[in-house]
């Protein structure tokens, strides 16, 4: 089938609005966001209702037309590009951007799965509540893509992950069928938990088209530290404690080492000179919505029991909103400082926190026997097990190059190693295109074999993001 003929359906369908051929406004969604991987098509579609994506969905099975939804095509696993074929059709959620309604009440919000992470966060806070769901890519991602990779992020140690804050959804299975399931219910013990399925999911099962999330009270008080830490300082014991002293408060343990706090200071125009100890640093963050609790008495308490164990060498409590705010910017602009560098080869690894230690000793070993040159950038989520174990590219080479050659060694020493301690080779980035070799590599088969009978029931001519995560039964690989 010639390109028109694939796109001339899809053209009776939407409005003009709703179908974009041109090749330079096409371009911008066919690559990934690390730009490692172009991938190709005819057209992107872009619903406005859910019917539409019914429509679409019904039409490219007809016509045997792949599909590979796509949200803010922020993530780093290259599952929102479609592949070289140029027979998969992007459909961006990207018109279907409502909110539906907020009920202060139910402490819930229902959202088109389009809504744009920071926007849904914005109109929490504007009812006093909270959706406590917040990465680095929060202005641009999109409810659909957070749910579609069962999103992290920096507030995950109190909250929990995208997984843990979704009440309910809606969307369309590989036939055109809408699941209409958008109950703000905590309790509802009615069968299978259908819509878990489609978390982490990544587009392979369906396309969510809409979700109801669950929202917390709106922190109005906020004890912000930063913790200078002392050389081998014991991070899970350091967890432990101030998770225990701050009773159930605790919303962020975000670690980074001195380079990757460097990278960050040279990317921003006025940086605080916050720094780090030899052990590195942690942005620690209690908060509250209680007018009755003083949370800076009780961060100042923790700190000073902390500095006592010898773990943490200083610590500085933000004394205002904008000394808050430099440290959050500092930890949000590693991943900007790594890319203006050249880039790294992104390791999205966890491991149980009892083994944190052990990761960071043996994983250091690897990379100096490998290459004593090279140059790391460590930081993460700590708190919930998470590390980025960030290779940076030398400035000098050529990135996918090098990328390329390190993934198919260094990396998988480092997964082997995150494998033998009980951990995983992708934490919360996913799987998408680029880690499903590893999903071959290091998962049960049993576990490989009911995801892929998963797939099969949802999807068993392979419509939705073929090419992600596993292929159905009978399908064209093992995985
Ligand atoms: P996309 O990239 O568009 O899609 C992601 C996957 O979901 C694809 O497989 C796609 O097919 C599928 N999908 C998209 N929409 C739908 C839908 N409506 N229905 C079904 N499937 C769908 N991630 C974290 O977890 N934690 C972090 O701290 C974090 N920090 C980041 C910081 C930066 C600077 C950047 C660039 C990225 C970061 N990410 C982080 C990765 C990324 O932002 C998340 O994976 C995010 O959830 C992706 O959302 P998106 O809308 O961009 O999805
Ligand atoms: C983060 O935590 O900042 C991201 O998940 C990692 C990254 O952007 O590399
Ligand atoms: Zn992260």
């Amino acid at each position: 089938m010639s390109q028109s003929v694939h796109v001339r359906p899809f053209r009776d369908l939407l409005d003009s609005g709703g179908v974009v051929e041109d090749p330079e406004r096409i371009a911008t969604y066919t690559m990934d966001q690390r730009q490692l991987f172009t991938g190709s098509t005819f057209a992107v579609l872009k619903p406005a209702t859910t019917q539409q994506v019914a429509d679409i969905v019904r039409l490219a099975a007809h016509y045997g037309i792949g599909i590979v939804p796509q949200g803010g095509n922020t993530s780093y696993c290259g599952g929102a590009t479609p592949d070289a074929s140029g027979r998969q059709v992007i459909v961006s959620l990207e018109r279907m951007d409502r909110i539906r309604e907020i009920d202060p009440v139910s402490m819930s919000i229902s959202v088109d799965a389009g809504a744009i992470l920071k926007n849904v966060q914005d109109a929490a806070a504007a009812a006093g509540l909270l959706l406590p769901l917040s990465l680095g890519a929060e202005a641009s991602c999109r409810i659909g893509g957070n749910i579609g990779t069962n999103a992290g992020g920096l507030s995950v140690v109190r909250y929990g992950m995208t997984r843990d804050l979704l009440l309910g959804i809606e969307a369309v299975l590989a036939d055109g069928t809408v699941v209409s399931d958008m109950r703000k219910l905590r309790k509802n013990n009615t069968g299978y938990d259908v819509k878990q399925c489609f978390v982490g999911s990544e587009g392979t099962l369906g396309i969510v088209t809409g979700a109801v999330l669950r929202l917390a009270p709106l922190p109005t008080r906020r004890a912000t530290a930063w913790l200078k830490l002392a050389k081998d300082a014991p991070i899970a014991e350091l967890l432990t404690l101030i998770h225990r002293e701050s009773a159930y408060l605790l919303t962020t343990f975000e670690f980074m080492t001195s380079r990757s706090i460097t990278l960050a200071t040279e990317a921003i125009t006025d940086p605080p000179s916050l720094g780090a100890g030899p052990g590195g640093a942690v942005l620690v963050e209690f908060a509250s919505s209680s007018r009755h609790l003083d949370l800076d008495e009780l961060m100042e308490a923790v700190l000073a029991e902390a500095i006592e164990t010898g773990c943490v060498d200083d610590a500085l409590l933000a004394q205002s909103g904008s000394q808050r705010t430099a440290m959050w910017r500092l930890r949000e602009t590693i991943p900007e400082g790594e890319k203006r560098r050249n880039g790294s080869v992104k390791h999205d690894i966890s491991v149980p926190l009892s083994s944190i230690q052990r990761f960071l000793d043996l994983a250091g070993s690897q990379v100096r026997s490998y290459d004593a040159d090279l140059e790391l950038s460590v930081y993460g989520h700590v708190g919930d097990g998470n590390l980025h174990y960030n290779v940076l590219v030398p400035r000098d080479v050529d990135r996918l190059e090098f990328t390329k050659r390190i993934e198919s060694s260094l990396s998988l020493q480092l997964y082997d190693t995150a494998a033998a301690l009980g951990g995983t080779f992708s934490a919360e980035h996913g799987v998408g295109r680029f880690k499903k070799h590893l999903l071959a590599r290091y998962s049960d088969p049993g576990r490989i074999a009911a995801m892929r009978r998963i797939k099969t029931a949802f999807d068993p001519a392979d419509i939705m993001n073929a090419g992600a995560i596993v292929c159905p039964m009978g399908g064209k690989s093992a995985s």
